[in-house]
């Protein structure tokens, strides 16, 4: 009788366990690479672990990374790099290869649960690769077919600006370039492939490109009595990162796709930025980051108003502090952790320290409003002397009279000092040029100063903020 009754029980358990562990609410880390003084492979998986990172997405296939998750129970997202995309399209065989060289190897000891096709391909603006992304979803999909590859769901990321419109939320609606030819075909494959939307979203850019009209602290789930109806389906929202994702819930709807599920590839928030940058400190992105790991690790799941109950699978972006991203001052400042391995602030990615128990004071913030004043311009500490000659000779080129007081015997020539030259040649260029778009940045080589570097009779032009 108990051996009969134990039976069903054991293997309705296991049907459970089987199915929530597909579509758990674990939240992981991106492990992006972009750094030159980043700890190895090996030691960055020992590090994932103390984060307890249950999920783990990387940029590539790296081999090296793929070998220290060997028998770790830690879910692994791996991605097809975007030149590959317009190849592996048109080519079975090529899209055969790659899961063989990249997949095959590793799967048996590697928990490879996602295979991304590109990253942000429909923000690239090689346009060309936007209609080869769909057919090459579908030969991976189909080159996994044929190794019997059955646990990994291929899908691709987006940004959320693949939305030409996401307020109110009901209004979410995908960009009218992209929404018939390539998002209609890709729900359709995702939706019969029961993979997920990878939607890439970041309440930080949206609150920080309209901090005047949104409130920090429903950016950061810190608003008790603040929230939001949108007047189209009269939904309560308490937060914008629900906004965003049922934007694109109800973007999905729109074009008869209203089941597809959703995946946060990445979130986060700026732990530091350029001055210019509003709102990315530490405080904010250990309040950011503390709480949507909590939202999203509640069970029984959260969701969102208009998906109520749903799990959300997660990725926070990112594991390290990354001094060789392209852009802005954010872009190198999204880690958990600085570049050797130290916690930038306390975090447990398993949601189970509960937010009491985060003791250690975080710095007060000092950048939740827009700084006043004047800033310059200059050469970034360390930086590749080649590379900043290059600078200097674009910033140059560009502008009549950007480096006229540099020549020879003019006021600014003495130092006669690459360093000098550069940063007054970056200062003069970001004051001609802020208004159509010039940023203070030269591929990381610049850096933002409050403090004014005139000498003399030199005198370096400067940015009103
Ligand atoms: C794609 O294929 C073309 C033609 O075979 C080849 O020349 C090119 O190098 C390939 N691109 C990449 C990124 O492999
Ligand atoms: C809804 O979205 C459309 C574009 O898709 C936009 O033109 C319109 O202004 C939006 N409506 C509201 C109320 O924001
Ligand atoms: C909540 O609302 C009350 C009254 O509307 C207001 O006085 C209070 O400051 C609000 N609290 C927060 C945390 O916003
Ligand atoms: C929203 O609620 C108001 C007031 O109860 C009601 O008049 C309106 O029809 C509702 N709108 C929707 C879309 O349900
Ligand atoms: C790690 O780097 C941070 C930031 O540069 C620094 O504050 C900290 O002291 C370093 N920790 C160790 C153990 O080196
Ligand atoms: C320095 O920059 C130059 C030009 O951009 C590049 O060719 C060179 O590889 C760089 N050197 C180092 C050490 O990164
Ligand atoms: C710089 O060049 C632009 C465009 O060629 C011109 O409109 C402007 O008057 C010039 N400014 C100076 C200070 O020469």
């Amino acid at each position: 009788m108990m051996g009969l009754g134990f039976v069903p029980i054991f293997s309705l358990a296991l049907l459970v366990s089987i199915s929530s562990a597909e579509i758990s609410n674990k939240v992981g880390i991106n492990y992006g690479q972009l750094g030159n003084n980043l700890p190895s492979p090996s030691e960055s998986v020992e590090l994932i672990k103390s984060l307890k990172a249950k999920r783990v997405k990387i940029y590539d296939a790296n081999p090296d990374i793929l070998k220290s998750l060997k028998d770790t129970d830690i879910q692994v997202s791996i991605m097809i790099p975007n030149e590959l995309i317009q190849n592996i399209s048109k080519s079975q065989s090529l899209s055969d290869h790659w899961v063989k060289t990249n997949v095959v190897p590793y799967y048996s000891d590697v928990k490879i649960r996602y295979l991304l096709v590109g990253n942000e391909i429909l923000t690239n603006p090689d346009t060309g690769t936007w209609f080869n992304l769909v057919p090459a979803m579908r030969r991976i999909k189909a080159s996994l077919k044929s190794h019997k590859i059955k646990k990994i769901k291929v899908g691709t990321t987006s940004a959320i600006n693949v939305l030409e419109s996401s307020f109110p939320p009901s209004n979410g609606t995908f960009r009218s370039d992209i929404s018939g030819p390539i998002i209609k075909p890709m729900l359709r494959f995702l939706d019969r492939t029961k993979s997920f939307f990878f939607i890439d979203v970041y309440p930080y850019f949206a609150w920080a490109d309209n901090y005047k009209n949104i409130n920090l602290d429903y950016a950061l789930f810190k608003a008790k009595n603040l929230t939001y109806t949108d007047p189209g389906t009269n939904l309560t929202y308490t937060n914008l990162l629900d906004q965003m994702l049922d934007a694109v819930v109800f973007a999905m709807k729109r074009l008869g796709y209203p089941g597809v599920r959703l995946f946060i590839a990445e979130t986060g928030w700026p732990n530091d930025g350029d001055i210019d940058q509003i709102g990315a400190n530490i405080y904010n992105s250990a309040t950011f980051n503390r709480n949507v790991v909590k939202k999203l690790t509640t069970k029984p799941a959260i969701g969102t108003p208009a998906r109520p109950g749903w799990v959300i699978p997660s990725i926070i972006f990112a594991l390290y502090n990354e001094n060789q991203k392209p852009g802005p001052g954010t872009e190198r400042h999204f880690g958990l952790l600085y570049p050797n391995g130290t916690k930038i602030y306390e975090i447990d990615l398993s949601g189970d320290t509960p937010l009491s128990e985060y003791k250690k004071p975080l710095p007060a913030p000092t950048n939740n409003e827009p700084y006043k004043g004047k800033i310059w311009c200059m050469v970034a500490k360390g930086v590749n002397e080649t590379a900043v000659r290059d600078a200097l000779s674009y910033a140059c080129s560009q502008g009549n009279g950007t480096c006229d007081a540099i020549q020879t015997g003019k006021k600014c020539y003495k130092p006669d000092s690459l360093f000098w030259h550069a940063s007054y040649a970056f200062s003069s260029y970001w004051a001609q040029f802020k208004k159509s778009g010039g940023t203070c940045s030269f591929n990381g080589l610049a850096t933002m100063t409050p403090k004014d570097p005139s000498f003399g009779h030199c005198k370096f032009p400067g940015v009103t903020l």
